[in-house]
């Protein structure tokens, strides 16, 4: 499927699921390109990726920069094959409490920025009839969990989205998938079910498999759906989750 070194582009590539992925494709033979907040941060994981990644310090809610980023790595790196959105943030909270620009941010970093920055790559993937984009949903798109209202919206909408574009993109060559990750063990879902031990044991209770994911398990699937082995999955929600969707 690639003929040219493969490059692929992991937002929050520094943390959690994003630095597994980031890894998993690096010692898979693509050239890595990271893109987060905090330059430090991306120095540390570039440390631990090795020499085939490269960081990109920038914040996704400035949705008008994002052309000026996308056309900055195609100067540096000449193309890109995969793209991640895997950039996210979570807010728990009641609905009664939650503020106007508190949803509104969650709803930018978890939806508005992916869209804006698919478009941007997909501009580029059009032009070369080729490539695959994911995004990450979470099982908050699925049920209705309580105190997560902004982040079940969005992630709602990057599964819509997920078959939308894929729609729209796979007649030109481009696949477009989704990760929807059950319970992962990283600090976003630690500070969720840590301060929370009654959802934590409930979480374990309807997990077939019994235990929390670990990062890896969603790098190697998104390893997966975007090498040529998926040429023929495109438009799918793959539930990574130990059987929680289906526990009882
Ligand atoms: P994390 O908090 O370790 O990673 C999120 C990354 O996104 C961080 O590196 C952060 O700096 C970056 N980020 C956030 N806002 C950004 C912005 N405006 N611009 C640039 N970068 C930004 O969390 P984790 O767990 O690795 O989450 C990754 C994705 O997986 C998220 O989309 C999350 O919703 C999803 N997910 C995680 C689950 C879990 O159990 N850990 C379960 C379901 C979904």
């Amino acid at each position: 499927m690639y003929a040219e070194q493969a490059i692929a582009m992991i937002t929050g590539g520094a943390s959690g699921l994003g630095l597994a992925m980031a890894k998993r494709f690096a010692t898979g033979g693509y050239t890595t390109i990271i893109i987060g907040r905090n330059a430090e941060r991306l120095r540390q994981a570039k440390e631990q990726i090795g020499a085939h990644a490269f960081t990109y310090a920038f914040d996704l809610t400035h949705f008008d920069a994002i052309p000026d980023l996308v056309q900055s790595i195609l100067n540096d790196h000449g193309h890109i094959d995969v793209l991640i959105n895997n950039a996210g943030i979570h807010l728990k909270k009641p609905m009664q409490d939650i503020q106007n620009e508190e949803f509104i941010r969650v709803i930018q970093t978890n939806l508005i920025a992916p869209f804006v920055l698919s478009r941007e790559v997909a501009r580029h993937m059009l032009e070369r009839q080729q490539g695959h984009i994911l995004h990450i949903s979470s099982m908050a798109a699925q049920y209705g969990i309580p105190q997560v209202m902004a982040y079940t919206a969005a992630k709602a909408g990057i599964e819509g989205m997920t078959r939308a574009m894929a729609v729209e993109l796979s007649p030109h060559g481009i696949r477009v998938n989704c990760i929807a990750p059950g319970f992962i063990e990283t600090d976003m879902s630690t500070g969720a079910l840590d301060n929370d031990p009654e959802r934590k044991e409930r979480v374990l209770k309807r997990t077939p498999m019994g235990q929390l994911g670990c990062p890896n398990d969603v790098a190697e699937a998104a390893f997966f759906l975007s090498s040529p082995a998926a040429r023929y999955i495109t438009g799918e929600i793959l539930r990574v989750d130990g059987g929680n969707a289906i526990g009882f």
